[in-house]
């Protein structure tokens, strides 16, 4: 047969490192082709290889048997090639529509008539299920919208071979089964998806075959009909997931106290409405819920970014409601934030710089006021290692890494302070298999040595796997507060939605 694409033996060096080598792709027209593999794998240079943003040293492209040259995107773009990065290239301050339409007038029309341009985007709309207010400013959309956008530009330049690149990274849980709608009509329509993700869930739901890098090799191509998760993990990282060994429950008295705390949102007047609930030491208490239901509020109240309206937070028997941050940390609180661009790292400063903020004014780290950069240096190095930080060295800035890596520095730099209570929002989404096998492990090993977790996640299987105990938020509230072994999916997710034991019958 005839492939719609074909990458024949690609090879593209950075200096010393090798990100493609020798790497061979085939995707059969109008399918769903999961491209997978861990972080650092090379297949985001792959596809901006074939999105023309940069030129191969070896290897060759052909579309439908035809070999292509592709200097830049406009002839990549030419030849029906879209693609949607992992970070948006939208111009925030512009509408939808004119983000969609900058230098290109509607098909088939010689002058620009804006009319033209709303009826064509939004039949797109329509065709593919991608809802956006067209004359909305982008810096006022979700995420989630913000993609929407960025396909429909693509759609609106006649792609027909769609990359989207780690697309579900930043969506929640309901954002992500939006794309798919919309990956299902695209499919539909004849149009062909390369979709990146490195979440066995999802590459087994939407994918109809999938090749697999690592370490920028090709380890092969199946048909997803006929694989296990477990074997797509394995052509991923090489090895078997290892499974997570629990010690028996040991608790120890109350880590953290949440009394009657009402806390208000943004738009919301109680984002956290009169919430109560122990967190013991030697304890994971899992935070269920759907997004929006206060989860963030609560984080941001607890952690002290946010006020308290009313009741009461008690961290290892002192009251804590109206200490500042730093306070918080002091007495032994540490934070794993689920937006690691805005709150967790300083993006312009080094790994080394980010990996020691917290402990910088503390021995190993500094005595007498005098930072011990060797050490620091070491210990960077070591954290490297073992978090699989895929850099240079430690003094490339931390702006440069991928989102994966970024979060992996910022739970290095939290769970090496010693902390006895964590607080981990989202810890693991958008990190590969290998490094949230790593952080999960981490946070079992805090909980085995006594200290407590509070386990904020969108996961149900991460919620599930780690947790003692299941809290589960509806609209601010405790819906439900499950043992972990009385919880299944099932049943959170009727808590989820408010249905209660009397609702649920
Ligand atoms: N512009 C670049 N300069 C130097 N190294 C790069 C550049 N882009 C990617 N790399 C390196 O190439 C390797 C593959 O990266 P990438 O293709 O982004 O992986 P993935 O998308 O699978 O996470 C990584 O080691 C990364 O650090
Ligand atoms: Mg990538």
């Amino acid at each position: 047969m005839t492939y719609e694409l074909e990458l024949k033996n690609i090879t593209k060096r950075f200096g010393p490192v090798v990100a493609n080598h020798n790497v061979n792709l085939q995707v059969a027209p109008g399918e769903v082709h999961a491209l997978v593999g861990e972080n650092g794998a090379g297949k985001s240079t792959l596809m901006n290889i074939l999105y023309g943003l940069l030129q191969p040293d070896e290897g060759e492209i052909f579309l439908r048997g035809q070999q292509l040259r592709l200097r830049s995107p406009l002839d990549a773009i030419e030849k029906g090639i879209g693609m949607v990065h992992q970070h948006f290239m939208l111009a925030p301050s512009m509408t939808v529509a004119e983000n969609i339409a900058v230098g290109n007038p509607p098909k088939g029309k010689r002058i620009w008539r804006n009319a033209d341009l709303a009826s064509e985007l939004q039949s797109l709309q329509d065709l593919f299920e991608l809802s956006v207010p067209l004359e909305s400013k982008v810096q006022d959309l979700s995420v989630g919208q913000m993609q929407r956008v960025e396909i429909m530009k693509s759609l609106y330049r006649g792609a027909k071979i769609i990359v989207l690149d780690e697309p579900t990274a930043t969506l929640t849980p309901q954002e992500t089964d939006e794309l798919f709608q919309s990956i299902r009509k695209l499919k539909a329509s004849g149009h062909t998806i390369i979709f990146i993700s490195h979440r066995l869930k999802e590459i087994m739901e939407i994918s109809d075959r999938i090749t697999a890098l690592r370490a920028g090799e090709t380890v092969g191509t199946v048909k997803t009909s006929q694989v296990t998760p477990t074997e797509v993990a394995r052509m991923m990282i090489g090895r078997d997931v290892a499974t997570l060994e629990k010690a028996p429950l040991h608790t120890q008295g109350d880590a953290l106290r949440v009394h009657q705390l009402c806390v208000s949102g943004d738009t919301k007047d109680r984002a956290v409405d009169d919430l109560s609930f122990s967190l013991q030491q030697g304890e994971i208490l899992g935070i269920a819920g759907v997004e929006g239901n206060g989860q963030t509020e609560l984080a941001e109240a607890l952690i002290g970014v946010r006020p308290i309206q009313s009741g009461r937070v008690e961290l290892l028997g002192a009251d804590i409601t109206r200490r500042g941050v730093r306070q918080r940390m002091d007495a032994g609180l540490a934070h794993i934030p689920q937006d690691r661009m805005r709150e967790g790292l300083a993006l312009d400063r080094t790994i080394l710089e980010n990996l020691i903020v917290g402990t910088h004014d503390v021995s190993p780290v500094s005595t007498h006021g005098v930072i011990h950069w060797n050490y620091a240096a070491q210990w960077s190095r070591e954290a490297i290692q073992r978090y699989g930080i895929k850099t240079p060295n430690e003094q490339e800035k931390a702006g440069n890494l991928s989102g994966g890596n970024m979060q992996k520095i910022i739970v290095a730099r939290e769970l090496s302070r010693g902390p006895k209570v964590v607080l981990a929002c989202q810890p693991t989404r958008g990190v590969d298999i290998g490094a949230s096998e790593y952080i999960h492990q981490q946070l079992l090993h805090i909980r085995d040595a006594g200290g407590a977790v509070l386990l904020i996640s969108a996961d149900l299987d991460e919620i599930l796997a780690l947790s003692d105990r299941i809290l589960v938020l509806f609209n601010g509230k405790a819906s439900g507060l499950l043992r972990r072994e009385e919880a299944n999916e099932a049943l959170l997710g009727q808590y989820m939605f408010g249905l209660g034991e009397e609702e649920q019958k």
